[in-house]
């Protein structure tokens, strides 16, 4: 007999129904893991036995294969545990498995038999409600789940009461929708002293959703100017903010499930890698550019950030998506955000101070700017900075 139950596999912000299909038949006993499993996927074979031995049953002695379907599209990430248990479990007749069909599942399983988070349950969600389909997903995930409109959601604690719920020997209640958080004020730009020119550059930017350079010595408010920028701006819409959190979901972000109006405000460390700051990696991720998606990218000391790296912010500044290709996925990211740099004017930091003159002036600013290639200094507007 074959089992099937349905999951999803992540590609970008984008769910691809996956069918888990199990098979047990004559032979050695073996538990085959088929269809392109990463290594998280491939790992799951050995907490799947764990979860189902801790709710006292064993996998028959015999030749168990598990396909993932679609074979030629790469899983990646833990939520494969709970379909594979099912499916599984269906097979072995300890569910039924045409009450199965109607859902979608996805979560990881505890070696004691517990379902815990996995990233990208939001996505799956929509998913499940795009094709009219239930989501069973982990207990903590429910509140993120129900954001999908009119999606029955099972959110069991661990297997036992799952299959209890399943077998209508109890009730899994309903989760409850995550909560909304409005957008927080931030640092206030009221608390800025002076720097007039810079606090209406800062303005201007908000307005006109334009980037921006700021160039000072340091200590002159560049970063608490930057961080009061997200203050300035509008909250996000109810679909933008969906959005912004279905990123969030993916990078196993959403606390909760709790949807926030407020823009992101991302400010990665200039030692960031490429995959670090426009996605990708060996499980393919969003990056900083996309978690600032609707909001705020800001890099602080930009000459410190590597060339190559930098560079790779031209593409999703000018499409507003980041596409990370790999020899066997594409996936795209969404990135619209607003870029704000901040810089001092050269390696010294003090540049044209008489009192702080060091003998490379003024050959050290050219030195120091020309680490940024051009057609990103076009990207942005600048504004120069006085020392307080
Ligand atoms: N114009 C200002 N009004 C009020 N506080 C300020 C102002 N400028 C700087 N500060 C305060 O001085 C400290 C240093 O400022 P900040 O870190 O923003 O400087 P910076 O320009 O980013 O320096 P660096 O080039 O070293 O990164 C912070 O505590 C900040 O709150
Ligand atoms: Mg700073």
């Amino acid at each position: 007999m074959v089992a099937l139950v349905r999951t999803v596999a992540y590609l970008g912000l984008e769910a691809r129904e996956v069918e888990v299909q199990c098979h047990i038949g004559p032979g050695l006993p073996r538990f085959n893991l088929v269809g392109l499993p990463d290594k998280a996927v491939s790992e799951s074979r050995e907490r799947v036995y764990a979860a189902l031995a801790a709710i006292g049953l064993a996998l028959p002695p015999k030749r168990i294969t598990v396909n993932l379907s679609p074979a030629d599209l790469p899983k990646d990430g833990s939520h494969f545990d709970l379909p594979i248990a099912l499916a599984l479990l269906a097979t072995m007749g300890v569910t039924d498995a045409e009450q199965l069909t109607d859902w979608i599942a996805v979560g990881e399983l505890a070696l004691d038999g517990r379902v815990v988070a996995s990233p990208g349950v939001l996505i799956a969600a929509l998913h499940a409600s795009s094709v009219g389909s239930g989501l069973i997903c982990p207990l903590e995930q429910g509140p993120e789940a129900r954001w999908a409109s009119g999606v029955p959601v099972l959110a069991p604690r661990d297997l036992t009461s799952l299959l209890g719920h399943l077998k209508g020997s109890l009730v899994l209640p309903e989760p409850p929708r995550g909560m909304i958080e409005d957008a927080q004020a931030g640092n206030d730009l009221k608390q800025v002293k002076g720097q007039e020119t810079a606090k209406r550059a800062l303005e201007i930017a908000a307005a006109g959703g334009h980037n921006l350079m700021m160039v000072g010595p340091p200590g002159s408010g560049k970063s608490l100017l930057a961080s009061c920028l997200p203050g300035i701006l509008p909250p996000l819409s109810p679909a933008e903010a969906l959005e912004v959190s279905m990123v969030q979901s993916v990078a196993g972000m959403l606390e909760a499930g709790r949807i926030s109006r407020a823009r992101p405000f991302r400010a990665p460390h200039h030692s960031a890698s490429m995959a670090a700051l426009t996605g990708g990696g060996l499980k393919v991720r969003p990056g900083e550019v996309s978690l600032a998606h609707l909001g705020v990218l800001f890099l602080d000391k930009l000459p410190e950030f590597q060339r190559p790296v930098l560079d790779s912010l031209r593409q999703p500044l000018e499409t507003g998506h980041v596409d990370v290709a790999r020899a066997n996925a594409h996936v795209t990211f969404p990135a619209r955000v607003q870029l704000v740099a901040a810089m001092n004017p050269c390696r010294c930091g003090y540049a044209g101070d008489p009192a702080r003159n060091c003998n490379k002036y003024p050959r050290c600013i050219g030195d120091y700017q020309t680490r940024l290639s051009g057609p990103l200094l076009d990207r942005s507007t600048s504004t120069s900075m006085s020392a307080r």
